[in-house]
């Protein structure tokens, strides 16, 4: 053996993860510095464990975050199998993600899975219980079943699968991160529904501010191409241009249209008719992501985890002012508690926990009185609450809530598409309603005034933006609109 051979035989297996927010924080130096020293190094996925970053493992050992290789021992967390953190969540979706190089990549078990019966695959699929992890909520196997049976209405006999990686909502980053550390996942799902629904094109919609993810996907694209996967179903990456509207699915499919981002009125729905009017499958990238794992351990294991018909694992994305932030792949039906708490560590402020924004910008604040409630669609549902894409933006008892509903109604004036009246006016003269509540003028009028705007928006407005943002700012105000549910909060003037 010669010593150039000796040494790299001594040397260490190192996993560094390749994502955004590790490489943000260093990563790439130090696998450079690590490469420098002799050992083996493998770029990964993250872990999505966000406050141990850049986290690395070292022969099995992880350590976290690093930022010096000669001290190491300060930040070693142990066993990576047994890093509590990790080895407690319930992985489907990211079970791959930072254990495995992305581009090393074997299609043995999906080439075995694309020569099942698509009908099969739909029934798994109804089995499982999987509800999009965009937002809705709404049960995937009907989408599924409604583009299997669709007749293409122009003659071309043309289906698409459209996915939809806008992820837009504060605070949400799963899209982000398996995209950049686990891309084959998305391939495999887009692969299994264009098979299962008769769909040979599909398209991902991502958004221009995750370039990372674009030049990981772009790669994973070319090797799917080069491995023969790509034959019978092609696929095709969009880079967005940055609008909160354009993750609304028709208003995505109007921008893949190369057309102005608005809504489209449904009926019909995109499954019906959706990109160039014909039958459209539109899921965000986690639901998608979610088919290999249900596949794997069967529709009905799948839907014994969870809870009701909150059925398997969701991503919870926990961002704000917390101390462990990060992404925790976990069943449905945990406490809100249980998840800012135990895995999330309280605030990082050490302040007492203030308010939580679940599901988005037009999700709602929710308080110390909730926080017992199970993180499932019926129980969120109960409290006038969504889960949305599983974001958790935690505030501490300083947060100024007033400033949280002026902010709901700046951003509903920000990202409005202008077309329909209640949304694209409402959301200026409630933003100007607030901020005169914000400068100490709380009368009577003034909050009927806001309540009647948002019952206008919320009854009126063409889609679920200006629909929801109503959400977010009665729940904020909670204390000021009593019939509302009284003050939840314990915030505000008394
Ligand atoms: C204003 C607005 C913004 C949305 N943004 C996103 C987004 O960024 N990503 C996403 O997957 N869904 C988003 N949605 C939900 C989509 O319209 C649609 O429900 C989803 O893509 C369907 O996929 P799913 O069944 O997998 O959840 C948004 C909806 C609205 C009303
Ligand atoms: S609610 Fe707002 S975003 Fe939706 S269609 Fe109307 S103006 Fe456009």
């Amino acid at each position: 053996m010669s010593r150039a051979e000796a040494k790299r035989a001594e040397a260490k297996r190192a996993l560094v993860p390749y994502e955004s927010l590790a490489n943000a924080l260093g990563a790439d130096r130090i696998a450079r510095e690590l490469q420098a020293a002799g050992h083996e190094v493998v770029r990964t996925g993250g872990f999505g464990l966000a406050w141990l970053e850049p986290m690395i493992v070292i022969d099995g050992e992880a350590f976290g975050p690093v930022q010096d290789l000669d001290a190491l021992d300060t930040v070693a967390l142990g066993p990576l199998d047994e890093l509590p953190a990790l080895a407690r969540q319930q992985r489907l979706v990211f079970d791959r993600c930072g254990h495995t190089d992305p581009f090393e990549y074997d299609p043995s078990w999906l080439l075995e899975q694309l020569e099942r019966e698509p009908r099969q695959i739909i029934e798994e699929i109804k089995a499982s219980g999987l509800r999009g992890r965009g937002g809705a909520g709404f049960p995937a196997h009907i989408k599924w079943q409604t583009v299997y049976d669709a007749v293409c209405k122009t003659g071309a006999p043309q289906k698409y699968i459209v996915v939809n990686a806008d992820e837009g909502d504060s605070g949400t980053f799963a899209d982000r991160l398996i995209m950049e550390g686990d891309p084959f996942r998305l391939i495999e799902g887009m692969l299994l529904s264009g098979h299962a629904t008769g769909a040979d094109k599909g398209l991902v919609y991502l958004r221009s501010e995750y370039p990372l993810a674009a030049e990981i996907f772009a790669r994973a694209i070319d090797l799917a191409r080069t491995l023969g996967l790509l034959e019978k179903f092609d696929i095709e990456l969009f880079i967005g241009a940055g609008a909160y509207i354009c993750g609304e699915e028709t208003s995505l499919l109007e921008s893949l249209e190369g057309k102005r981002g608005e809504i489209r009125v449904k009926p019909p729905v995109p499954a019906v008719a959706g990109l160039f009017g014909q039958p459209t499958l539109v899921h965000n990238v986690i639901t998608l992501c979610a088919v290999p794992g249900i596949l794997q351990i069967g529709g009905k294991a799948y839907a014994d985890i969870g809870v009701g018909a909150s059925t398997g694992s969701m991503t919870f994305q926990l961002a704000g002012n917390i101390k462990r932030g990060g992404l925790y792949e976990l069943p449905f039906g945990l406490s809100l508690r249980e998840l800012i708490e135990d895995w999330g560590g309280g605030t990082r402020t050490g302040n007492p926990f203030g308010a939580v924004q679940v599901g988005g910008p037009l999700g709602a604040y929710l308080f110390e009185n909730d926080l017992d409630t199970p993180l499932s669609y019926e129980e969120m549902a109960k409290l006038g609450a969504g889960i949305g894409h599983g974001g958790l933006v935690v505030f501490d008892d300083t947060v100024d809530l007033v400033q949280q509903a002026h902010f709901a109604f700046a951003f509903c004036e920000h990202e409005s598409c202008g077309k329909c009246t209640p949304c694209r006016i409402g959301s200026v003269r409630g933003k100007e309603a607030v901020a005169a509540l914000a400068s100490g003028e709380y009368t009577e009028s003034r909050l009927e005034v806001i309540e009647d705007l948002c019952e206008v928006m919320e009854q009126t407005s063409l889609c679920q933006m200006g629909g929801m943002t109503p959400i977010p700012v009665r729940s904020a105000l909670g204390w000021a609109f009593s019939a509302q549910g009284g003050n939840r909060s314990g915030i505000g003037p008394k």
